[in-house]
C-alpha cells in the first residue's frame, strides 16, 4: 500500500492526488482520500485505480489544505469501495490511512464489538482507528496521546496519519515496520511512504524512526518515541534524486525505461568505486565490517523475489573468487527455521526497496544471534539500509516498474564488486585476475547496452510465442539464476505460467511438459557447462520443443539446432547474468504488451511488500 499526506496552503487533494499515482506501484486495488471540507471531514474513495478515483471526487475538487490519501492491495478483506481506506473511527471524528497489517486486530475487533462498535468494512486498520477512539475516550485525553497509547497495546506493523474533525489542522502520523517519510516545506509538510511523491515539492526530509510517531501542522513538526514518550529531534536529511528519474521519460511503460537505464545504472553503481586504470575498488559503505567478511566461515543471503535471484547468482560468485561457502535463503523460510547461525557468519540482507517484511524479520533474527548484517538496498535510507551495520546501495535510482529490472543488474554489480574486494583480501584471486574482472566489470554497461539492439528481434519472436500456455526456461552454472529470473519476469507481468530449471535437472521431470506446444528458453552462452546445454537443447528439439537459445556472439553451433537465437556480448562467466537477463527481460515485457497486460502494475502483486 501506498500513503500519502498533506498540510500546508496547497489544495491537498492536488498534492495527494498526484502522490498516489506515483506510489500506484507499491499497490493499487483501490484508492481513497479524506480532507477537511465545509467544517467536516470527508472521504471519497473507490476500488480500482487512483484514476477510478479522481473521477469519483469529479470536477469540483475539494479545496481543503489538509488531507490524506491511500492506494491499497489488499490483505484483510476483498477489494471494495467499502475496505478501501481512510477510515472512520465509530464517531466519525477521526479518519485514518494505514499500511501495513495489525495482526491482533481480530481480539482488538472482539472487544470493541462488546462495547457495541460497528464496522464498515473488513479490514484491520478500520479496527486500529476505532481501539484509537475507544483508548481516547477511556483517557479522556489528547489525540496525540491516545494514538501512543493505543499504538503500545498493538501488534503488528503499520504506517498511519490520521486527521481529527475537532482539530482540523493537525495530522497525526506513526511508524512502526511500514515506511513513512515527512517531506519539510515552507509553512507545508508532505507525507509519503517513500520519498516519490515528496521530490517535486522539496528535498528536506525527516525519515520517521520504528516507534516514533510525528504531530504536524503548517508550521510545526514534532517527533515522540511511543514506548518511551520522549520527544525526539527530528533529522533532517537533503534528498538527492530528481524528478525526472521517477517519469516516464518517453518510454511507454516504466518497465522498458528501466530496461533501457541499465547501461546508466550499472555504470552508476560502479561509480567512485571502481577505477580500472587505477586497479582500484573502494566499498566505503562497509569499511567498518570489512574485515568480518573477509574472515567469514559462511556467508548468508537472505531476499525475497527477484532480490533472492541476485542472491543466488552472488553464491557463485563468492564461491569462485573469494572462496567462502555460501547459503541463500529466502529470507520468509529463513526466519521461521530456527536457522544455525554461528560466530563467523555473516548475512547479507538484498532488497530493491529496502523495505520487504520478511526480509527485514530475517535481518533482525539474525542480528538478535550476534551475527552482522550487511545490507545491499536501492533505496536510500530505506529500513534495511538503516537496521542493517553496513552497507552498499546499488543507486540504480527509483524502480516504478513492478518487475524489477534494473534493481537487480545493479545488485549483480554490487555484489560482484564485494565478491571481488573480498577476494583480494583473501588472496584467493591473484591480482592479475583481480585487476582482469575489473576491466570486465567496466565493459559491462557498454555489452548491456549492446543487447538493446536486440529488442526488434525479440520483439518479432514475442509476437509468434505470445499465446503459448507455459514457458520453460533453462540455464546452467551462473545463467540457473538467470533462468529462473527470466522465468519470473514472464509470469509477473503477462500471467503465462513460465519455470525456471536447471537444464540438467530438465530430464529428472520437467522434460515429460515438452511438445510442440512448449516453447523452450535456453540461456546457453559459451561458458564451463556449455557443451551439456547443448546436449539439453539437443533433447529438448528431439521430443519437438520450439527453442530459443540466448548465445553469445559468434556461437556456430547452437543456431543450426535451435528455432531462434538471440546473440549477446561474450563476457566472463560471472558477469554473463547482468546481460544474458536483458533479452529475457525485452520478451516477457514486449509478451505481456501484446496481450494487453498492465506491465508497470500487473494485478495482484506489489512493488514493495511491507506484509510477511
Ligand atoms: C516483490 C516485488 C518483486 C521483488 C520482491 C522483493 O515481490 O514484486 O519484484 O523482487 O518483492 O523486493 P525487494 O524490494 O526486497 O527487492
Amino acid at each position: 500500500c501506498g500513503i500519502v499526506a498533506y498540510v500546508g496552503h496547497r489544495p491537498s487533494a492536488d498534492v495527494v492526488i498526484k502522490g498516489l499515482r506515483r506510489l500506484e506501484y507499491r499497490g493499487y486495488d483501490s484508492a481513497g482520500l479524506a480532507v477537511y471540507e465545509n467544517d467536516r471531514l470527508e472521504v471519497f474513495k473507490k476500488k480500482g485505480k487512483v484514476a477510478d478515483l479522481e473521477a469519483h471526487i469529479g470536477s469540483e475538487k475539494p479545496k481543503s489544505t489538509i488531507g490524506i490519501g491511500h492506494t491499497r492491495w489488499a490483505t484483510h478483506g476483498a477489494p471494495t469501495d467499502g475496505n478501501a481506506h481512510p477510515h472512520f473511527s465509530g464517531d466519525g471524528k477521526l479518519v485514518m490511512i494505514h499500511n501495513g497489517i495489525i495482526e491482533n486486530y481480530a481480539a482488538l475487533k472482539k472487544e470493541l464489538s462488546g462495547k457495541g462498535h460497528e464496522f464498515q468494512s473488513e479490514t484491520d486498520s478500520e479496527v486500529l482507528i476505532h481501539f484509537i477512539q475507544d483508548v481516547k475516550n477511556n483517557l479522556d485525553c489528547g489525540l496525540a496521546e491516545a494514538v501512543r497509547v493505543a499504538l503500545t497495546k498493538v501488534v503488528g506493523a503499520y504506517a498511519i496519519v490520521i486527521m481529527d474533525e475537532e482539530n482540523p489542522g493537525t495530522l497525526i502520523a506513526a511508524r512502526k515496520g511500514s515506511p513513512l517519510v515527512i517531506g519539510v516545506g515552507e509553512g507545508e509538510y508532505f507525507l509519503a511512504s517513500d520519498a516519490t511523491p515528496i521530490v517535486e515539492y522539496t528535498n528536506e526530509v525527516v525519515y520517521l524512526n520504528d516507534m516514533e510517531m510525528a504531530v504536524i501542522t503548517r508550521e510545526n513538526l514534532s517527533v515522540r518515541h511511543i514506548e518511551e514518550d520522549e520527544e525526539q529531534e527530528p533529522y533532517i536529511q537533503t534528498l538527492d534524486l530528481e524528478l525526472e528519474a521517477i517519469e516516464k521519460g518517453g518510454f511507454e511503460h516504466f518497465m522498458l525505461k528501466e530496461i533501457y537505464e541499465q547501461e546508466r545504472s550499472i555504470f552508476d553503481c560502479m561509480r567512485g568505486r571502481l577505477n580500472a586504470e587505477a586497479g582500484t575498488l573502494t566499498l566505503g559503505g562497509i569499511h567498518h565490517y570489512q574485515e568480518h567478511l573477509i574472515n567469514a566461515n559462511r556467508i548468508i543471503i537472505v531476499a525475497c523475489g527477484t532480490s533472492w535471484h541476485a542472491g543466488l547468482v552472488a553464491e557463485y560468485m563468492f564461491e569462485e573468487f573469494a572462496r567462502i561457502p555460501v547459503e541463500v535463503e529466502y529470507a520468509s523460510e529463513f526466519r521461521y527455521r530456527n536457522p544455525v547461525i554461528n560466530k563467523g557468519d555473516v548475512v547479507i540482507a538484498i532488497s530493491q526497496s529496502g523495505e520487504t517484511a520478511d526480509t527485514l524479520a530475517a535481518m533482525e533474527l539474525a542480528k538478535s544471534q550476534g551475527a552482522i548484517v550487511l545490507g545491499v538496498c536501492n533505496v536510500v535510507g530505506s529500513s534495511i539500509a538503516r537496521l542493517s551495520h553496513e552497507g552498499v546501495y546499488t543507486h540504480a535510482g527509483p524502480e516504478i516498474g513492478v518487475a524489477s529490472t534494473k534493481a537487480f543488474t545493479a545488485q549483480l554489480t554490487v555484489l560482484a564488486m564485494i565478491a571481488l574486494k573480498t577476494a583480494w583480501h583473501r588472496k584467493t584471486l591473484s591480482e592479475a585476475r583481480f585487476l582482469e574482472y575489473l576491466c570486465e566489470l567496466e565493459r559491462i554497461p557498454a555489452k548491456v547496452a549492446k543487447c538493446f539492439e536486440l529488442n526488434d528481434k525479440i520483439t518479432v519472436i514475442s509476437e509468434l510465442f505470445k499465446d503459448a500456455r507455459n514457458f520453460l526456461y533453462l540455464g546452467r552454472g551462473y545463467n540457473f539464476p538467470v533462468a529462473l529470473e527470466g522465468a519470473l519476469k514472464l509470469k509477473e507481468i503477462s500471467y503465462i505460467h513460465a519455470e525456471g530449471y536447471p537444464a540438467a535437472e530438465m530430464k529428472h521431470g520437467p522434460i515429460a511438459l515438452i511438445d510442440e506446444e512448449m516453447p523452450v528458453v535456453f540461456i546457453a552462452t559459451r561458458d564451463s557447462s556449455y557443451d551439456k546445454v547443448v546436449s539439453n537443447i539437443q533433447e529438448v528439439k528431439a521430443r519437438g520443443g520450439r527453442v530459443i537459445v540466448v548465445v553469445t556472439k559468434g556461437d556456430a553451433l547452437i543456431p543450426k539446432m535451435a528455432d531462434f537465437v538471440v546473440e549477446v556480448p561474450k563476457t566472463c562467466d560471472a558477469f554473463m547474468p547482468m546481460v544474458s537477463v536483458v533479452p529475457l527481460q525485452l520478451l516477457s515485457y514486449h509478451i505481456a504488451v501484446m496481450r494487453g497486460c498492465n506491465v508497470d502494475q500487473p494485478r495482484n502483486l506489489a512493488k514493495s511488500v511491507t506484509v510477511e
